[in-house]
């Protein structure tokens, strides 16, 4: 590796996040989410770490399972949004894939499957998210239409909440109402529970968690939170000093000028841009560590390259190693100076990042 951009994956970390999240409801089980390459992380390696102890893995769509399964990974498969097509229910049946449906006539889809097909099915409700699911007032009669068919083994019971992530916000209070009054009637297994309502919303474990985002170490939370609290980063995203060059005060760094010295500054030049996924509109100000040492971004994000302050780190050289994120600079953190989520930071990466995997 000449271009020392790289991220480290620590495992052991994801399987302790994985167990903190089984620990908030010792009697449920846990679909661990690997969608969209784990949040970054490698799908496959996840999987791999996890299959030991997670029941099943969750992802977006059939290619994501595939990869999965070529991968070696033998644990049920949860399609989360479902097929896109009618044809992949078969793969579904052979592979061992759960399906989400969430709109009736993918009903007449599995209706038309052949008898006895074993297929699992997690029926998504529109509890208040409005953005994929029955609605409410037609779930019981989706469910038990669903249910009766003999190409059906089991039908979970699901639903996605919008605001978990915020505790004080009652929208989740309202979704939660919602789903338990229209699956009064219903005996199923319930899965309702995302990273914040894991951590944060005990009324909404039920049967099955779904933990995505804590796995990797992130807090889903804007602000402190006791269990997030405990959450260990599993991705480190490094790179090294290029270059360092020391500018007059008044002089301007980077794309569009848009910061200036306003002293004598030394500046160094990092191996790291938006062409490896590192968000272009963090601001300067931003932190990152450079040999363990707190400083910041200076000027424009660029494609290659950020520009740091080294004025204050007199012993930071050509080579010295700078952390943009992970273990000991949150993501959380570093997210809002670019004013977006830990989501996007680690989901975002490109394959340029080479991930380099550390625990078993
Ligand atoms: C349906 C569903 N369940 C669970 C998750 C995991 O959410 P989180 O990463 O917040 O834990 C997601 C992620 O977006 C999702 O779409």
């Amino acid at each position: 590796m000449s271009r020392q951009a790289r991220a480290l994956i620590n495992l052991d970390a994801i399987r302790n996040n994985y167990r903190l999240a089984r620990s908030q409801s010792p009697d449920s089980q846990a679909v661990a989410i690997v969608k969209a390459n784990a949040y970054g992380h490698g799908a496959v390696p996840v999987a791999q770490a996890l299959e030991a102890e997670a029941g099943a893995f969750g992802v977006a769509c059939i290619e994501e399972a595939l990869e999965l399964r070529q991968g070696g990974i033998k644990a049920p498969i949860l399609l989360l949004e479902g097929v896109f097509q009618p044809e992949e229910l078969q793969q579904c049946i052979e592979l061992n894939f759960w399906t989400a449906l969430h709109s009736e006539f993918q009903i007449d889809d599995i209706a038309a499957l052949p008898e006895g097909a074993g297929l699992t099915v997690w029926l998504k409700m529109d509890s208040g998210m409005h953005r994929l699911g029955i609605l409410p007032e037609n779930y019981e009669a989706a469910y038990q239409r669903l249910s009766a068919l003999p190409q059906v083994k089991e039908v979970v019971l699901m639903s996605h909440f919008a605001c978990a992530d915020d505790l004080d916000d009652q929208c989740t209070v309202t979704q939660l109402a919602t789903f338990q009054q229209a699956t009064a009637n219903i005996d199923a297994p319930v899965s309702l529970a995302n990273s914040p309502a894991t951590l944060g919303w005990p009324g909404a474990h039920q049967d099955i968690l779904r933990p995505g985002l804590m796995l990797y170490g992130a807090s889903p939370y804007g602000v402190e939170h006791p269990q997030a609290a405990k959450l260990q980063p599993a991705m480190t995203l490094l790179s090294e000093v290029i270059a360092v060059r020391e500018i007059p005060a008044g002089e301007s760094v980077g794309y569009a000028a848009s910061w200036t010295a306003e002293k004598v500054s030394r500046i160094g030049t990092v191996a790291m841009g938006y062409g490896d996924g590192f968000p272009r509109h963090a601001r300067s100000g931003t932190p990152v560590m450079i040999d363990g040492q707190r400083s910041c971004i200076v000027g424009r994000v660029s494609m290659d390259m950020i520009t740091v302050d080294l004025t204050d780190l007199p012993e930071a050289v050509v080579g010295s190693t700078v952390e943009f994120f992970g273990e000991s600079l949150s993501v959380n953190e570093v997210a809002s100076c670019a004013d977006t989520i830990p989501y996007t930071m680690m989901t975002c990466l490109t394959p340029r990042i080479p991930r380099i995997y550390s625990g078993r």
